[in-house]
């Protein structure tokens, strides 16, 4: 299994080019379901959970081509001949879930295997069952599966209230209420620019929709949807990854085709403890020139809050912040796990629940990691970028599923970074 070494460098200087979003593909890629036609989505970042989904698809019969270097990805499910999305790969991607809307609302019946656990939280799917059971879904769970049946003729709109925000679910049932008789009303509905993103995408396939970005989208189901051509919104996870590279080790960095309005909330934060962003014509970027980051408090809540998403790496810059930040996680019950291994570089840092308080230290030491969770990994790589000598972070299949080339990119900027063959 590889790894990955970075040694502390300090400043670091150029111009870092945004994928992609993976979490938006995610939810795009499914979208073809929906469709006799070709649906190609430009923009796609070349990661191993696209790969994933891409095999999830065509094992229900989907065709999926990856050109120019998996940048595009052509698809067309003129002929499904499958409707069961196996344990085998659902169990590797919790995103799965997400081709059982589309199934349902075109040929009336699913099997979906339903997600086992998750190192950053249980991370039910009741909120996806019980929105497309408003929807008029017939759910029956045995062996681990979800057997779903629309009525005859079809799934049909209905008023969908969620009692949390859930971005997954959001999207599922969004894509199902497209094909579905009548109109569909979702309140309290994720605001995620990836939701924004599918809409978009499901409007050029000629669905009905109107509230996306807002906590109320309506839908009026049409009879049939066509093919498109959409390209992948940025990948604001990666855009504030990158933001922090600067941050936490000094120098300027611009990440290309970065827009503030997908990272406010991130923004204001960096902001407050001292970072410098500006939005150029390209992007943004980001400077750190003098002195120490100063600590700030941070919540993650769902967009437009601070992300979850982000949350391990801010953890990391603010591990040599001076004072004491307080991180509270309201996301996910089980996300502080790079916590003990952000200690083991020297960071000082007590979790009690679901709030971190870190204490700023002036030094990080390198030392060997491993994580369990994508962020959580890409966190240790930031830390290592700051801290004396060698980090070596192990585990790097996690990063393989949301960064690419994460080597090349902090290399191009001068940080000193290599994967090594274990
Ligand atoms: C999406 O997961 C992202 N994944 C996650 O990114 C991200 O952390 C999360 O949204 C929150 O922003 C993809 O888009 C593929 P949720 P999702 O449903 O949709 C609870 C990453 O690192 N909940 O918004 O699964 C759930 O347990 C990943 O790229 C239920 O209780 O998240 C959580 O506490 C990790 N029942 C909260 O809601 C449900 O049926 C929000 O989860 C669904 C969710």
């Amino acid at each position: 299994m590889d790894s990955i070494v970075v040694t502390g460098n300090g400043p670091l200087s150029g111009r870092i080019a945004i994928a992609g979003a993976k979490n938006a593909c995610l939810t795009l890629m499914p979208a073809t379901l929906l469709t006799e036609e070709p649906l190609t989505l430009l923009n796609a970042p070349r990661l191993s959970d696209i790969r994933t989904m891409a095999q999830l698809l065509q094992s229900l019969g989907a065709e999926v081509s990856a050109l120019q270097d998996g940048k595009v990805l052509a698809m067309s499910s003129h002929a499904l001949d499958n409707h069961r999305a196996d344990y085998d790969i659902v169990r590797k991607m919790r995103a799965s879930i997400l081709v059982l809307g589309p199934m349902l609302a075109r040929d009336g019946h699913a099997v979906v295997s339903l997600p086992g656990g998750c190192a950053i939280g249980a991370r039910p799917v009741d909120l996806h069952l019980q929105a497309l059971e408003a929807l008029g879904a017939e759910l029956d769970l045995r062996d681990g599966y979800v057997h779903a049946k629309a009525p005859s003729g079809g799934l049909k709109g209905g008023r969908v209230r969620f009692p949390l925000v859930s971005v997954g679910a959001t999207e599922n049932v969004l894509m199902a209420a497209t094909l579905a008789r009548g109109t569909t009303v979702i309140e309290n509905a994720a605001r995620e620019p990836e939701i924004v993103d599918l809409a978009q995408c499901l409007r050029k396939m000629g669905a009905q929709i109107e509230g996306e970005g807002t906590d109320t989208i309506t839908v009026e189901g049409v009879e049939r949807l066509g093919g498109a051509t959409h390209r992948v919104v940025t990948d604001r996870i990666e855009l504030g990854t990158y933001m922090l590279a600067p941050a936490i080790c000094g120098g300027e960095v611009e990440c290309l085709g970065g827009r503030r309005d997908l990272v406010g909330a991130f923004c204001e934060r960096l902001e407050a403890a001292g970072i410098s962003i500006e939005e150029t014509e390209s992007g943004l970027k980001v400077a750190r020139r003098n002195g120490r980051v100063q600590a700030v408090d941070v919540t993650t809540e769902p967009y437009p809050g601070f992300p979850t998403d982000l949350q391990a790496q801010m953890m990391a810059l603010l591990c040599t912040a001076e004072g004491t930040s307080v991180l509270e996680e309201k996301i996910f019950e089980n996300r502080f796990m790079h916590a003990p291994e952000l200690m083991r570089m020297g960071a000082r840092i007590d979790v009690s629940g679901g709030t971190a308080k870190v204490h700023g230290v002036e030094n990080l030491k390198g030392a060997p990691v491993m994580a369990t969770d994508l962020r959580a990994s890409v966190s240790l790589i930031l830390a290592g970028l700051a801290a004396e000598g060698d980090t070596m972070v192990n585990r790097v299949y996690h990063l393989d599923r949301g960064y690419e080339q994460v080597v090349e990119k902090l290399a191009g900027v001068g940080a000193k970074i290599e994967r090594v063959a274990a």
